[in-house]
Formats: C-alpha cells, sequence, structure tokens
C-alpha cells in the first residue's frame, strides 16, 4: 500500500509518497481504509520536529480520517468490517490503510461525507471543549475569536454561533472577515489594519466576555485588554510562532 512518510524532520518536501507494508491491526486496533484525511497545523509541527509530542522518524504523518473499517483486531466489538468511520490518531492517518485504535474510531452518523467527518475531530473538538468546559460560554456573551478563518478559529466561530453567543471574528484580511461573516459572525475586525483593543471594545460596548486564541503574539494581549470584568481569555495556541509574554506598561 502507499503511504506518505516522513524520513527526516524538517520542510513538507521531506515527506514523500512510497510503497509500505500494509499495517496488521493490533487486538485493539480497526484497519481503516482512508478515504480523506484532513491536514492541521500540529501535523506540520510534527514533521518539522516542533511538536510538543517528539515523533521518531520515519513515521506517516495525518492526525484524523474517515473511512471504512477493513478489519478488526480480536477484542474489538463495536465496530464491523464495512462500517464507515472517522476519527483521531496522532499519526498515520495519510495512508491507504490505517491501524487505529477502536476507541478513538466513531460511526460516521447518517448524511455526513467522509469529507466532513475527516476535518471535523481536531479543530471541532478543540472548539467545543475550549467554549464549553474551559470558558462555559453563555447565550448572551460576546466571542472574541483570533485567526477566526483558521482551522481552530472558524471551528469556534461555528460553535460559538450555534450556542447562541454574539461572536466578533477577527482575522488579517476582507475575504477572511468575509468568510466568518458567511458563517454567522455578527461583527468583524482585521487586526492587521485596526486597533483591535479599541475596536473590542466598541463593538462590544466594554469588552468581550470571552476570548478564543489560537493565534498567539501581539494579538494576544490586545484582545485581553479588550475583555470586560470577569472576562475569561482561553490560550489553544500559537501559530503566529510568539508566545506572549508579560510586559509592564501603563496602557489599560
Ligand atoms: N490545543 C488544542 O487542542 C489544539 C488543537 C488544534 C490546534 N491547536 C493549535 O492552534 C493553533 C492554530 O491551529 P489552526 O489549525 O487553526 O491553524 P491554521 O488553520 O493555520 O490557522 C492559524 C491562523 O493563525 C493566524 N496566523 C498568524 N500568524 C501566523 C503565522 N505566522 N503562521 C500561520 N498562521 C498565522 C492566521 O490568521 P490571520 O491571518 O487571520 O492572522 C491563520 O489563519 C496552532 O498553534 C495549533 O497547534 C491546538
Amino acid at each position: 500500500m502507499r503511504a506518505a512518510v516522513c524520513r527526516e524532520l524538517g520542510g513538507p518536501e521531506n515527506v514523500v509518497v512510497l510503497d509500505v507494508p500494509t499495517p496488521a491491526p493490533g487486538p485493539d486496533e480497526v484497519l481503516v481504509r482512508v478515504r480523506c484525511a484532513a491536514v492541521n497545523f500540529p501535523d506540520v509541527l510534527m514533521v518539522s520536529g516542533g511538536y510538543q509530542v517528539p515523533v521518531p522518524v520515519p513515521f506517516t504523518p495525518g492526525s484524523e480520517l474517515a473511512g471504512v473499517v477493513e478489519s478488526v483486531g480480536e477484542r474489538v466489538t463495536a465496530l464491523r468490517p464495512g462500517d464507515a468511520v472517522y476519527g483521531v490518531t496522532m499519526t498515520g492517518a495519510f495512508s491507504e490503510l490505517a491501524a487505529v485504535p477502536a476507541a478513538a474510531l466513531h460511526r460516521l452518523p447518517p448524511g455526513v461525507d467522509f469529507e466532513s467527518g475527516a476535518a471535523f475531530g481536531v479543530v471541532y473538538a478543540t472548539a467545543y471543549h475550549s467554549l464549553r468546559s474551559v470558558a462555559e460560554l453563555r447565550p448572551d456573551d460576546w466571542l472574541c475569536v483570533l485567526g477566526a478563518a483558521g482551522g481552530v478559529g472558524l471551528a469556534v466561530v461555528d460553535v460559538g454561533v450555534a450556542l447562541g453567543a454574539g461572536v466578533v471574528a477577527v482575522a488579517s484580511s476582507p475575504e477572511k472577515l468575509e468568510l466568518c461573516r458567511s458563517r454567522g459572525a455578527r461583527a468583524t475586525i482585521d487586526y492587521a489594519a485596526e486597533d483591535l483593543r479599541v475596536r473590542l471594545r466598541e463593538v462590544t460596548e466594554g469588552g468581550a466576555d470571552v476570548v478564543i486564541d489560537p493565534v498567539g503574539g501581539p494579538a494576544a494581549e490586545q484582545a485581553l485588554r479588550g475583555t470586560r470584568w470577569g472576562g475569561r481569555f482561553v490560550t489553544v495556541g500559537f501559530a503566529s510562532g510568539e508566545i506572549p509574554a508579560s510586559r509592564s506598561t501603563s496602557s489599560s
């Protein structure tokens, strides 16, 4: 079978398609014929060697997939060959066949296609967990989303709108902000062109209740200063490559 293999840590050019042996599922694993696999930011970090959990080379990247069960390990009872499934696995999705722990897979609901299933687990689970378990978002909250047109950002916009919050989408271009508006964002801020702290306080009439930040860098501090009393700020990632540091400043 064919698989994308990272033979050396570095740029995406280090990932090459090779013929490799078909994996045999372990007792608690399922062999999935992969129909779709999504590319996420952490996949790029893993290939570059920058992920928080080091992955030894060679390895097949790809952390989420959707496909059809080919065979199951001897202890697996919940899934059968022919079942359509989706799920998250740290590596191995960029492959024709992937051996995945059964516990990491779910049946694809009727009417959901393989593309949607493969792109659901990482960003939507992150969005839901950030908003419900961590920020405890309420329907009348103002929710500010940084990097709102990115993978995590757009999922947070979708889930925030579904939970009834007033979503303020923050991104770096009119095209990205238009995309967020089309998904239900109530207000938008272009942080490449506008003062994020000032505009956030204006559109929310006093400050955001919740900020979700997958970007980091200078925007993080601006958004923090644009929250209202009792606001919740959730750090999800540092796509900008810069972890915000506290600095002494006299501005509020
Ligand atoms: N904690 C978790 O469970 C979890 C799960 C998934 C991802 N993450 C992390 O969340 C972060 C974002 O992931 P993602 O999938 O949303 O990534 P993404 O789709 O690439 O989006 C990242 C956004 O960040 C902004 N950005 C600013 N500077 C950037 C730079 N130098 N390079 C790339 N993007 C930059 C961009 O928006 P603008 O152009 O509008 O600024 C971009 O749309 C990553 O750090 C990832 O590791 C965490």
